[in-house]
């Protein structure tokens, strides 16, 4: 039986192909996915819900990618769901799904090579799931593109690569939503009018990325109860979570505990300063940073950050976990707590922010265009570029006044 269906698919394959053009760009796709019996339902789901596909697409149908899970992967998601099939989902819960597993670039394999991993923008949009805005890093590579959602592309095992395409096992790590990791098999399919896009295959369903205390809650282990019970003591969290372009530098709880757990000892403001003190008001992807920036938190202390061999540090900080999406930005996990910079002064007038009442964005009263004149030697361009271009959140452009 499957192997007959495999027969009649290729068959259908080479039919879709001799007879060449085809009306609708997915139906190029569809054509592409009978040649794997393993993506049918995803395929059937393309066949329930065209509508659902060409909203996410709109005019976007050329230069993207398909991350196309398995059926095993549908299953689970079903599963996971509270459903047995795929005609049970809603049709906002399919433009979702659509929306996160297509990537916004047409990528080979070969193009997730970077050794600092990819931060790369889906389809995925609205500040449900993508509360933040692409800054000039990704607008440089993605241009108009760059607005969604991103995923984070690493390879799963750099030395071990070849290895692992003979195995077709999973060769690129997809870090999505609530820090889930999908492995991707690179199988470069292409379709569309000159073969302008690329399927390739995932072995689970994307989880859109969340607000950030419902993110920090779904770690398994206790890595994040301290930096949650910080954030509840300080009030911070509905100004956290509805705040866009926010990078959360995250001690660990061992690392609060090696600080003599400040958020037990400390008082409402105090803890709040220190939750403020591991904020940038600006999105961070670790594939960005560079050594000798220098960022601004939103207690307007100086974070500098230095690479040490394959490690990257925030100060004294070692980020031991990067990139854990969330819908306004991102958390980067630390081994400590954050030491203040004291070569900076923390005393500007009128930009400071210790209590939590104050709102995000409060006017300060920095002159955007000042900061790149000011900003310290050591800076590269991508952080001016960056303070630059975020010089409207808290602090940013008011701390570089200082130096
Ligand atoms: C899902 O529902 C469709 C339509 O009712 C049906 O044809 C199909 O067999 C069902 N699939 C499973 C796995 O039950
Ligand atoms: C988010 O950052 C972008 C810069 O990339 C900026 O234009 C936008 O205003 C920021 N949003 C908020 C609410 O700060
Ligand atoms: C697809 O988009 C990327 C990023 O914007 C661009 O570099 C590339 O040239 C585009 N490819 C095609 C075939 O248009
Ligand atoms: C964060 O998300 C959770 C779950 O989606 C929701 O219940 C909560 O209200 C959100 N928090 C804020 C402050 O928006
Ligand atoms: C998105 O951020 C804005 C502030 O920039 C906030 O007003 C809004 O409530 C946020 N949306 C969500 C879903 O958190
Ligand atoms: C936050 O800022 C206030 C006022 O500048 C300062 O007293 C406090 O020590 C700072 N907290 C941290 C953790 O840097």
């Amino acid at each position: 039986m499957r192997a007959s269906l495999c027969r009649l698919a290729a068959n259908v394959a080479l039919l879709g192909l001799a007879s060449a053009q085809t009306t609708e760009p997915q139906d190029g796709l569809e054509v592409a996915l009978l040649n794997y019996p393993d993506l049918s339902l995803f395929r059937s789901l393309l066949g329930q819900a065209p509508e659902s596909l060409e909203n996410v697409l709109s005019d976007d149908t050329n230069n993207i990618t398909v991350l196309v899970p398995t059926n095993e992967a549908i299953n689970a998601y079903l599963t996971a769901s509270g459903l047995s099939n795929i005609t049970e989902l809603k049709s906002d819960d399919i433009e979702t799904f659509f929306s996160y597993q297509i990537l916004a670039v047409s990528l080979k394999g070969a193009d997730f090579d970077d050794p600092n991993g990819m931060t790369v923008p889906t389809l995925l949009q609205g500040d449900k799931f993508n509360n933040r805005s692409a800054g000039p890093m990704l607008e440089q590579q993605y241009g108009e593109r760059a607005t969604g959602q991103v995923v984070f592309a690493t390879h799963k095992d750099k030395s071990a690569r070849r290895v692992k395409r003979q195995d077709a096992g999973p060769v690129v790590n997809i870090r999505a939503g609530l820090a889930q990791d999908v492995g991707m098999t690179a199988v470069d399919v292409k379709w569309g009018t000159k073969g302008i896009n690329t399927f390739q295959v995932v072995d689970s369903v994307l989880v859109p990325p969340k607000n950030c205390s419902t993110t920090i809650r779904s770690f398994s282990d206790d890595r994040l109860t301290s930096m949650d019970d910080a954030l509840k003591k300080s009030g911070l969290w509905p100004r956290i979570d509805t705040s866009s372009n926010v990078t959360c530098l995250a001690p660990s709880t061992e690392a609060f505990k090696n600080a003599g757990d400040p958020q037990v000892s400390g008082s409402k403001s105090e803890v709040g300063g220190v939750v403020l003190h591991h904020t940038l008001g600006q999105v961070a992807y670790s594939n960005f940073l560079e050594d000798g920036m220098v960022f601004e938190s939103l207690n307007n202390t100086k974070i500098t950050v230095t690479f040490k061999g394959d490690d990257i540090y925030f100060n004294n900080a070692k980020l031991i976990e990067a990139n854990v999406l969330t819908n306004n930005g991102l958390l980067h996990i630390l081994d400590s707590v954050i030491e203040t910079d004291n070569s900076v002064s923390g005393k500007s007038s009128g930009t400071s922010s210790t209590s939590a009442e104050v709102p995000s964005g409060t006017s300060t009263e920095a002159p955007s265009s000042t900061s790149s004149s000011a900003s310290s030697a050591s800076e590269t361009n991508a952080a001016n570029a960056l303070a630059i271009s975020y010089s409207g959140v808290v602090a940013v452009a008011a701390g570089f006044l200082l130096l």
